[in-house]
Formats: C-alpha cells, sequence, structure tokens
C-alpha cells in the first residue's frame, strides 16, 4: 500500500518534531532548550535543569522552590512496592528491579487510570531515586533509609544510598555537586533509543508510568546506557590483562572478534560528545579533589589516545562518549558498577518526562513504523500430517 521508505535504525527518519533538546554532531552542540550543556552543567542544579526540560523555560527561585517542595512531598514510596523490591533477588540486576518497581507504580497509584500526568511526573521524579537506592542496600544487607527533606535532591540520594541506617552520615559537597553535574550531563537526548521508546509506548496513551518503565528497559541495553556499566568492565579486563590496550585496540577493529570498544561511537556525533569532553574533565577534578587513584584512569586515557591516532577510528569517526568517563566518576563516588546505568536512568527521567509531555500536548498519532515484507509468497496449507 502506497511507498515505504526503508530506514533500518531509523538513522535518516526524523519521527517527531521536538522543541526540547538540539544537537549538532558535526559540530559538537548539545542544548536543552536552547542552553548550553557546557553553562547548564557548570551553573545550574539537576532539578532547575528538570524544570527547564518539562516546563520549557528555567525556574524563577520561586517556581523552583516550589518544584522542590513539591517533589519532596511525594517523596515516600507506597509501602507494597518495598514488598515488591525485597521479592527481587539481590542477585538481580538492579535495571530489571526499577524497571519493574516503576512498572507497579501504575498497579499503585493510578488504579483507574485518571491519574493527572502533573502528579505522576512528581511521584517518578521524587520515588526512582529512591526506590533506585533499595536494590543497593538489599545487596550489603542494611535496611532502606527514608527520604531526609532537608536535603538537595543529589544529597538526599546520597543519603539514601550511603547512610547506614540509625548511624549518622554527613554528604561530601565534592561528591553531591559531582553528581549533579554528572546527572545534568544525562537529562535529555533528543530522540535516542530509550526516549525514542518513551514516546512509542506513550503513542498508545500508555499511562506515564507504563512509558518511563519501557524506556528504562531500553536504556538497560549494552549499546545505549549499559555501555557505562560495560566501559569499567572492560577497563577492568584490560588492567587485568597486564594493560595490554593495543590487544584491545586490535579485537575492537577485527569485527569477527565480537568486541566493540565499549563508550566509543555514536549514532549522531561525529567530532565529539561534548558531554565526554565534560566529564573527562570532571573525572580529573573529581578524583584529585577526592584524593582517589584509581588506576584505571590511567587505562582510559592510554586507550583513548591510542584510539584517536588509529586509522579505524579516525576514518570511522568514533569518538569517546558520555559513557566513556562516567563509569570512572561513578566508582570514585563510591557508585557500585552494575548501578552505573541505574544513575544514567535517574538522570534521564526528566527527559523522558517531557519527550512524552510533548508527544501528548502535540497531539501526536499512534507510533506505527512500516516495513519491507521479505518473506514467503502465497501458499497452501499443509495438513500437519503431510508435513
Ligand atoms: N568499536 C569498534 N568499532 C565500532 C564501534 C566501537 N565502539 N562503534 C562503531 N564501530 C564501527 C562499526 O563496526 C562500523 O564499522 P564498518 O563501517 O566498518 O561496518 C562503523 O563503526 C559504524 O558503526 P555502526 O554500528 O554502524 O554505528 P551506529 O550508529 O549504528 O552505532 C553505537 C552507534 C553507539 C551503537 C556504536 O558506536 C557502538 O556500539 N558503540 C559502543 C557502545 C557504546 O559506547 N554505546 C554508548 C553510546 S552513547 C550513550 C548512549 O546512547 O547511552
Amino acid at each position: 500500500s502506497g511507498y515505504v521508505t526503508y530506514d533500518p535504525g531509523f538513522k535518516n527518519t526524523g519521527a517527531t518534531k521536538s522543541a526540547i533538546t538540539f544537537l549538532d554532531g558535526e559540530e559538537g552542540i548539545l542544548r536543552y532548550r536552547g542552553y548550553s550543556i557546557e553553562e547548564l552543567a557548570d551553573k545550574a542544579t539537576f532539578l532547575e535543569v528538570a524544570y527547564l526540560l518539562i516546563n520549557g523555560e528555567l525556574p524563577t527561585q520561586i517556581q523552583l522552590d516550589s518544584f522542590a517542595n513539591a517533589i519532596k512531598a511525594e517523596a515516600v514510596v507506597n509501602d507494597s512496592i518495598v514488598k515488591v523490591s525485597n521479592a527481587f533477588p539481590k542477585e538481580g540486576h538492579p535495571m530489571c528491579e526499577i524497571a519493574a518497581l516503576v512498572g507497579s507504580m501504575s498497579a499503585f497509584y493510578d488504579v483507574d487510570g485518571n491519574e493527572d500526568p502533573e502528579k505522576s511526573i512528581l511521584r517518578l521524579i521524587a520515588q526512582l531515586p529512591i526506590m533506585a537506592t533499595w536494590w543497593y542496600k538489599k545487596s550489603i544487607g542494611e535496611g532502606i533509609n527514608q527520604a531526609d527533606t532537608s536535603l538537595d535532591y543529589c544529597s538526599d540520594f546520597l543519603q539514601l544510598m550511603f547512610k547506614t541506617p540509625g548511624s549518622s552520615y554527613q554528604v561530601d559537597p565534592i561528591v553531591s555537586k559531582a553528581l549533579n553535574k554528572l546527572l545534568i550531563l544525562h537529562a535529555d537526548h533528543e530522540q535516542n533509543c530509550s526516549t525514542s521508546t518513551v514516546r512509542l509506548v506513550g503513542s498508545s496513551h500508555a499511562s506515564l508510568y507504563a512509558s518511563i518503565s519501557a524506556g528504562i528497559n531500553a536504556l538497560w541495553g549494552p549499546l545505549h546506557g549499559g555501555a557505562n556499566q560495560e566501559v569499567i568492565e572492560m577497563l577492568e579486563a584490560i588492567k587485568a590483562d597486564g594493560g595490554d590496550t593495543e590487544k584491545y585496540i586490535a579485537m575492537a577493529k577485527d569485527k569477527n572478534s565480537g568486541f566493540r570498544l565499549m563508550g566509543f561511537g555514536h549514532r549522531v556525533y561525529k567530532n565529539f560528545d561534548p558531554r565526554a569532553k565534560i566529564i573527562k574533565k570532571a573525572a580529573d577534578d573529581v578524583l584529585s579533589a577526592l584524593g582517589v587513584n584509581d588506576p584505571v584512569l590511567g587505562i582510559a586515557s592510554h586507550l583513548e589516545q591510542a584510539a584517536l591516532n588509529d586509522e579505524y577510528f579516525v576514518a570511522r569517526k568514533l569518538y569517546p562518549n558520555v559513557d566513556f568517563y562516567s563509569g570512572i566518576i561513578y566508582r570514585a563516588l563510591g557508585i557500585p558498577t552494575n548501578m552505573f546505568t541505574v544513575m544514567f536512568a535517574i538522570g534521564r527521567l526528566p527527559g523522558w518526562i517531557a519527550q512524552w509531555k510533548e508527544m501528548r500536548a502535540n497531539k501526536e498519532p499512534i507510533g506505527r513504523p512500516r516495513q519491507i515484507y521479505t518473506g514467503a509468497t502465497e501458499r497452501a496449507f499443509v495438513e500437519i500430517a503431510n508435513r
């Protein structure tokens, strides 16, 4: 029925019009609502950026306070969701658990499907970080903490993670500031795999919770958000292997090896990823401020230099992406490796929400790609006895 364009991976398909994030892959430019990522990462707080993405403008102090307070008011998770979390094995991957817990929010908060999406938005921003810390507490055999509404968003997350219940805990401002920067850098990235998933699921008018849960699952894959965990595992493997970066570069170039240099390459950025530039500097700053000497930083830097001087990577315009150095910072902050992608999800949440809202506000039609059929032509049914 008519002419269908074939575009596997949607490399050349603009599936929507969007006023949220501008990305120029040739020039390495990223802006949220017109503001450069460099300035936002340097000067804003994560909640300010969340407000900007979701509402279109930077908040005034009064608007920001009221947004932050509305989020704090939702920072108590329904008790039964704790039970759902406890039913998950502690060996399971935390991305699986948070996708399920976010999916379950529909059953607890939106039974009739009539919850005001503005309420769902506040609950998600308030509760995703809380639920994410449960997996960690379970993994180390500690009880969970309650939100401390006297703290800012990032500091409260750190308290939820690292405070041993019953004892006192002091948030290190260096750690909190670094986390703020990382979350801002992850907050939106136009029509990537997980965001497209959120929009596609939402286009059927599925609930915000259902759409975000789908987005979390899409983010989990190693070619997308899961790359940050894979990068550290790769760097560790290289370290254990005597630090032979050349061997891994050779493997990445060999198409039969099945190995890719994790944290390298990007569908859209073909000169550099501006987020990677900021993160690389932040990694140096944070590690020295915290007095952490992580040997994988040296391996990362060596690998980067080797790749940037190699014809294979140069010809294909493969550069370090956001995930290449972020894990090194997360590790210095004390976040366990298999929670790196969870941190990405917490950062990306406002972007997913903004994109979902925009899609609904613009009354976009249900997403429904076409195909080029390559199967059998018509044939007669064969009775089972005759097959
Ligand atoms: N190592 C080795 N070769 C690579 C790599 C890599 N990391 N990335 C791409 N290539 C090669 C690829 O084999 C292909 O070569 P050829 O033209 O000879 O067939 C060429 O470069 C183009 O690659 P592609 O797979 O067609 O490009 P894509 O736009 O479909 O994929 C990507 C982009 C990010 C999935 C890919 O570069 C990749 O797998 N990178 C490693 C995983 C990663 O770091 N992902 C995080 C992406 S950024 C943040 C996020 O999305 O979460």
